[in-house]
């Protein structure tokens, strides 16, 4: 009814037009012609107009709009160094409209994740993909300092304690899946035959959300996990992809199926809170839901219980892909170097081997002091960090530091306000300058504590300059060449948790598992995280002890 009078005035417009008979052969016309003009047009101001030199320098790209989307979203490694080649560390290119400049090197993302909040923006850099997904009233759909509380609540939740409970708890998870999931199941015997394979990331998917719900998410989720649970995060999951990101609203099914199971998601929680509320139980629970209950703001006022809710599927999408792709590339490095694979069993049996021959289950302290382990874990993440694009959208011009890029010195660059930053840590963690055989997976770097690699990682983590955000004394860490969990007032929360996770699985996995593979996949970007390419497989067999 509302667009009736568009219609109408539509018609009269295009009644003279359409009144030629030719105008099928007009139309097509424009249709081709528009488009070259529009290309014609773009490129020749790119190449006549005098640059401005305040700005950094624009990646040439041949169709408005799009710019380099495609380069980038192909290959964002490939296009960051070949554009780093081309114009110096700091450039912007288009995407899909958006005016993105990227500072590359250390210094580069720390100018980004180290900005001032009154020139770099995370909120407005991502709500509009998070928002839909997570809910209201939680991470970028409040201001910065709500964020930052929000972030303390989480802290409070992850502490030594709550860990020291998982990790018996993962062991449960893991013994259960290699009984239960048939990839696994059929393959028990451990004969010199008796070989099976498993897709890396898939399964790793699996075992990620099963370990996650049993330990931060608590026993309620947990039960529904084969159930309602599993469908809700499917759908959730549908709506938090590139696509997303890009158009945050389209008339697809996919959104729609987003929107409900948010809707759903949210109400599963907050029964939870009200049934836990009623039920006034003794029982300690050691899980976030728990945690989060007992938190308030700095002015007193209680979190509500949407507001719990949404944190909660706030975690779950933040740590599910991260961590499980983490785990499929631990993986499968590890199947491709059995060598590896040796030194972090001989590992486990030095700590945990039993004079029976048997291998006795690790405690959280024990897990914190395997050096083979935390080098797997620490290399996987220099060379397969699950984000490549760190993202912030600039609120008032910025100017970047003199020494930023090929700026000219009496002239260094301003950012524009509405421009977006990209830092990309990812190229810093394998850049040629900095690490030796920079682009090979090689744990064995972060072995001895007078490596640069571990000097790096002790300033990244411990020593480096602290500073509390509002969630805590955290490492900066914003000039460090390694930063997989991000830095400064955005830096990852999850990360103890994601190494007790991922250090519980990998430890446990290699004492049952031998594996193998003929090489490791490359890197898909068309995934909202960097995953594996498919085929990704892994041929196993239980490990005879
Ligand atoms: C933020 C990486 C696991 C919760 C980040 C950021 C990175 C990151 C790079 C910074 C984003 C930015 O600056 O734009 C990782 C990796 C993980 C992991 C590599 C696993 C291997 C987790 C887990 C949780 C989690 C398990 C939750 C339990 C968060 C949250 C933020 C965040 C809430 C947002 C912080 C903010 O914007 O202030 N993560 N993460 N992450 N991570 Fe993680």
């Amino acid at each position: 009814e509302q667009a009736k009078p568009y219609v109408e005035q539509g018609r009269v417009f295009l009644e003279p037009y359409l009144a030629n008979p030719n105008w099928p052969i007009i139309a097509v016309t424009l249709a081709l012609v528009f488009p070259i003009i529009a290309i014609v047009l773009n490129v020749a101001s790119q190449l006549l107009l005098p640059r401005d030199r305040t700005k950094p320098p624009t990646v040439f790209h041949l169709i408005p709009f799009i710019g380099s989307a495609v380069a980038y979203g192909m290959d964002p490694y490939k296009f960051f160094f070949s554009m780093r080649e081309k114009y110096g560390e700091v450039f912007t290119f288009i995407l899909l409209g958006r005016k993105m400049t990227v500072c590359l090197g250390a210094k580069g993302t720390n100018t980004i994740l180290g900005g001032k909040l009154s020139q770099v923006c995370a909120e407005d850099a991502y709500t509009h993909l998070t928002t839909p997904v997570f809910g209201q009233g939680v991470v970028y759909d409040v201001p910065n300092h709500i964020l930052m509380e929000q972030k303390r609540f989480v802290k409070f939740g992850l502490n030594t304690d709550n860990f020291r409970a998982y990790v018996g708890m993962i062991e449960d998870e893991l013994d259960h899946f290699l009984n239960s999931e048939p990839e696994f199941a059929a393959y028990r015997k451990g004969g010199k035959e008796d070989w099976g394979h498993f897709d890396a990331f898939e399964q790793m998917s699996e075992l990620t959300i099963l370990t996650a719900s049993r330990t931060l998410q608590g026993k309620e989720v947990r039960s529904q996990m084969d159930k309602t649970f599993a469908q809700l995060y499917m759908d959730l999951d549908g709506g938090f992809t590139p696509l997303n990101f890009m158009f945050p609203n389209l008339p697809l099914p996919s959104y729609r199926r987003r929107d409900k199971a948010q809707k759903a998601m949210s109400d599963f929680y907050v029964n939870i809170l009200q049934q836990r509320r009623a039920s006034k139980s003794d029982e300690v629970e050691y899980d976030m839901l728990a945690s989060l209950m007992d938190q308030s703001y700095k002015d007193g006022r209680v979190l509500s219980d949407r507001e719990i809710a949404h944190i909660m599927i706030a975690l779950l999408m933040a740590g599910q892909h991260t961590s499980s792709a983490t785990m499929a590339w631990c993986l499968l490095n590890l199947a491709v170097r059995p060598d590896v694979q040796q030194a972090m069993y001989d590992e486990q049996v030095k700590h945990f081997g039993a004079p029976n021959g048997t291998l006795r289950s690790p405690t959280f302290e024990e897990l914190k002091d395997l050096p083979v382990l935390d080098s797997v874990i620490r290399e996987t993440l220099r060379v397969h960090p699950p984000l490549h694009s760190l993202m912030r959208k600039v609120i008032s011009d910025m100017p970047l530091p003199a020494t930023l890029g090929n700026a000219s010195e009496d002239q260094p660059y301003i950012v524009p306000k509405g421009n977006f930053l990209l830092a990309a840590p990812c190229i810093t963690q394998i850049d040629p300058a900095i690490w030796t055989n920079s682009f090979e997976w090689d744990p064995s770097r972060w072995v001895d504590p007078n490596s640069d690699a571990a000097r790096m990682y002790a300033e990244y983590t411990e020593t480096g300059e602290k500073v509390d955000y509002g969630f805590g004394l955290v490492s900066k860490g914003t000039e460090s060449p390694y930063q997989p969990f991000g830095s400064g007032r955005h830096r990852c929360i999850g990360e103890q948790f994601a190494y007790v996770q991922l250090g519980t699985l990998l430890a446990l996995i290699v004492r049952k598992l031998e594996m193998k593979a003929d090489k490791v996949p490359p890197h898909n970007y068309t995934t909202m995280i960097t995953t594996p390419s498919k085929p990704r497989d892994i041929t196993f067999r239980r490990r005879q002890v």
